[in-house]
């Protein structure tokens, strides 16, 4: 690091837990740039006030995490178009003026992440089927619309949750569907997400009967602890093809990376394998 070293992190509440340092530090390392991408622990109370210090201090940007996400464009001089319609900032860019411009990266990471991953899937081509309603499946949803699918199924515990989404979201390709019937709701789907916290780790695991999906059909989870949930584990048993969670976050990282540091950054095995020796680390 010099004096004229890039700055970025990620803001959150609490942040130690955030893969993104790593994430960011190895790319830095790897291309040589110099940078720091730094954890900054922000109190609800405080999100104004260090958002709007960004410029002041020099940083080109930062990450926004938990419980944050909603709140923190209320702080902002602008909110792009699909951050707007996602209802949420991940991703904030300072502009040479020092204005800070609020982005959403996550449809762009869960559709890169599924293109990466499962390259002979496609949205187009057959329904996809979302369980949850909270602000990940919004950013799926829209991401999932915006590649074409003919149809989202959405399916929530809460069914007034999932109603109220698909009357924000306003796309007539969206169905909400019962939680007591989202087994039925498989029958020829080419894709099925899991944005709940089901099958996370200390969490219940998802309760849903894979076996009505059709055999070339994808299934995938945003949960990445464990890296293989119950659900992937289920659907890898019936020969169906699946997508972890781990890409979601790397392909989210993609854009922001590229705007403060100024280089595209590749995601590669090595960085997945350093990743995934953080998250054993802290398993311990
Ligand atoms: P996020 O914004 O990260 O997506 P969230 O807003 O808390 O998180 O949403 C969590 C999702 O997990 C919701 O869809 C929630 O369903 P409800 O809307 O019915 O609460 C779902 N969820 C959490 N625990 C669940 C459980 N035990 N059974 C079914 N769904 C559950």
């Amino acid at each position: 690091m010099t004096g004229g070293c890039l700055l970025a992190g990620v803001i959150g509440w609490p942040v130690a837990h955030s893969l993104s340092p790593r994430l960011h530090g190895f790319w830095l390392g790897a291309y040589g740039i110099d940078g720091a991408y730094v954890p900054l622990a922000v109190k609800p109370e405080d999100l104004g006030a260090a958002v709007r210090a960004l410029p002041k201090l020099g940083f080109q940007g930062a990450n926004v995490t938990v419980p944050h996400k909603q709140a923190v464009m209320a702080h902002l001089d602008r909110v792009d178009p699909l951050a707007r319609r996602i209802g949420a900032v991940n991703t904030l860019v300072v502009d040479d003026d020092g204005a800070i411009e609020g982005q959403n990266t996550d449809a762009f990471g869960f559709m890169e992440n599924l293109k990466d991953s499962a390259p002979d899937w496609s949205a187009e081509s057959a329904p996809a089927v979302v369980v949850g309603a909270g602000g990940a499946a919004r950013a799926v949803i829209v991401g999932l619309l915006d590649a074409g699918a003919p149809a989202v199924r959405l399916v929530n515990r809460t069914r007034a949750r999932a109603e109220e989404l698909a009357a924000t979201l306003d796309d007539p390709r969206i169905e909400t569907v019962d939680w007591t019937a989202r087994a039925g709701t498989l029958e020829g789907a080419g894709l099925v997400v899991n944005t709940t916290t089901l099958g996370m780790s200390g969490n219940p695991p998802l309760d849903l009967d894979l076996t009505g999906l059709a055999p070339e059909a994808v299934v995938t989870d945003i949960v990445y602890t464990p890296l293989e949930t119950p659900l992937l584990k289920a659907a890898k048993a019936q020969g169906l093809k699946t997508v972890d969670g781990l890409g979601m976050l790397i392909h989210q990282a993609r854009p922001g990376f590229a705007a403060w540091f100024g280089r595209a950054p590749e995601v590669t095995p090595d960085l997945r394998a350093t990743l995934l020796q953080a998250l054993g680390a802290k398993a311990e």
